[in-house]
């Protein structure tokens, strides 16, 4: 069994075959300390860390994470807030940020006597036709290397080699750009409400997400092709305090920002997410848009269901959950880009034409009308919002 990648859907996917006895490894190009210092996402959902509990990978969220469970939208119509984590059915996250997730679970992983090989780039995935793949690979010095195994896991995100080596027209990829560019910032500066914070705003979206109680994670909206030199910290800041309205709800606590990135917003399914012996999971399944954290929850869930479909094959010769693994896990992942999408176009005022807000802008405000005002509405957004 070869793993492809050590993110959040490969090691859990190692954890769990190593711990039931299948034989794995796992290739990842960085190396160890690229791992544990790559900031990433942050936001659990409660029902991945029921997965992690499960698996006995849960103990450093346990002892780092902090539970989350109220957001607060800042519009032109008002400021309101939702305690989705006790809202219907409702369930708070988990702040915790990944690459300290990353690092229990490569840890884990190697304790228990799984390997990884780093500094290791999947190059093709070869012999999808048959029952016996082999990954091509090169190291670190540019070395040419083999794997096979009986399966391979893709879990190398959207530019890997899983997704490179599926023959044209193996799988259809379903693509949505959202036409909104984010830039993404980490602060060294507390975080400036108790709450996940959504700023909507004429200028742009502005976003405010805890990540420890001395980084802060902020999204802005930026043009697109935007790069992040055209943002230096005090233009940041400004823009930031503008769109969050600080004049009106209190100053931002501001610092030092220690990294930026531009992402633009787009999704995609690839359908089936299964190609005879390559199966994919996490981004290389599917890529969602940051509107509603859900990428890390969506890669933990689809490693659960993949170990569990490995293990009846190839430790009880149970083929079904193989057969069934691109299914279920669709079914969780349109529900994911569902909730996400509606949340980008919640959250983004459409440009009018000569300063005319558009249709569809006047359904973004009513819709943001009837979470402030509906309970149902808020019962079905806390499910939503914090369910995987
Ligand atoms: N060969 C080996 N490793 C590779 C290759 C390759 N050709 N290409 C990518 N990788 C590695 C990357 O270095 C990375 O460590 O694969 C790993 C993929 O990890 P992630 O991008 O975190 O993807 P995944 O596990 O699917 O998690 C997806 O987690 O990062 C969050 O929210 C984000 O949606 C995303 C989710």
């Amino acid at each position: 069994m070869v793993i492809l990648g050590a993110g959040p859907a490969g090691l859990v996917l190692g954890n769990l075959l190593h711990a039931a006895g299948v034989g794995c490894v796992v290739l990842e190009r960085a190396t160890p300390a690229q791992l544990r210092t790559r900031q990433r996402a942050g936001f659990l959902a409660a029902n991945t860390v029921r997965i992690l509990e499960r698996h006995g990978l849960a103990g450093g969220l346990h002892r780092h994470g902090r539970t989350h469970a109220t957001c607060e939208f800042r519009t032109e119509d008002g400021r309101f807030r939702l305690d989705y984590g006790h809202l219907g059915r409702g369930e708070p996250h988990t702040v915790y940020p990944q690459h300290l997730l990353v690092t229990d679970l490569l840890t884990q992983y190697q304790d228990a006597g799984g390997t990884v090989l780093f500094g290791t780039e999947a190059v093709t995935v070869q012999g999808l036709d048959g029952t016996r793949p082999t990954v091509t690979v090169r190291d670190a010095d540019g070395r040419p290397g083999r794997w096979q195994g009986r399966y391979v896991a893709g879990c190398d995100g959207r530019h890997g080699a899983a997704r490179r080596s599926l023959p044209p027209g193996s799988v259809r990829r379903h693509h949505l750009d959202h036409g909104v560019s984010w830039l993404g910032l980490l602060a060294e500066a507390p975080p400036s409400l108790d709450a996940v914070g959504y700023a909507v705003h004429e200028r742009g979206f502005a976003g405010h997400m805890a990540r420890t109680p001395d980084v802060t994670r902020y999204y802005l909206q930026c043009e697109r092709g935007s790069t992040p030199d055209d943002w230096p910290d005090d233009r940041i800041w400004d823009e930031l305090a503008l769109r969050m309205r600080a004049a009106d709800h209190g100053p931002l606590r501001r610092g030092p920002v220690l990294d930026r990135t531009v992402v633009h917003l787009e999704s995609d399914v690839l359908e089936p997410l299964r190609h005879g012996p390559l199966l994919l999971a996490g981004d290389a399944a599917s890529l969602i848009s940051p509107s509603a954290a859900k990428g890390a929850n969506l890669a933990v869930l689809e490693a659960e269901v993949l170990a569990r479909a490995l293990v009846d094959d190839l430790r009880h010769g149970a083929p079904e959950g193989i057969a069934r693994y691109s299914d279920r896990c669709l079914h969780h992942i349109w529900r994911a880009q569902e909730f996400s999408r509606w949340m980008v176009r919640l959250l983004h005022v459409a440009p009018g034409s000569d300063g005319v807000p558009p249709f569809h802008d006047h359904l973004r405000r009513s819709r943001l009308a009837s979470l402030r005002t509906s309970r149902s509405c808020q019962h079905w957004f806390a499910e939503q919002y914090a369910g995987v």
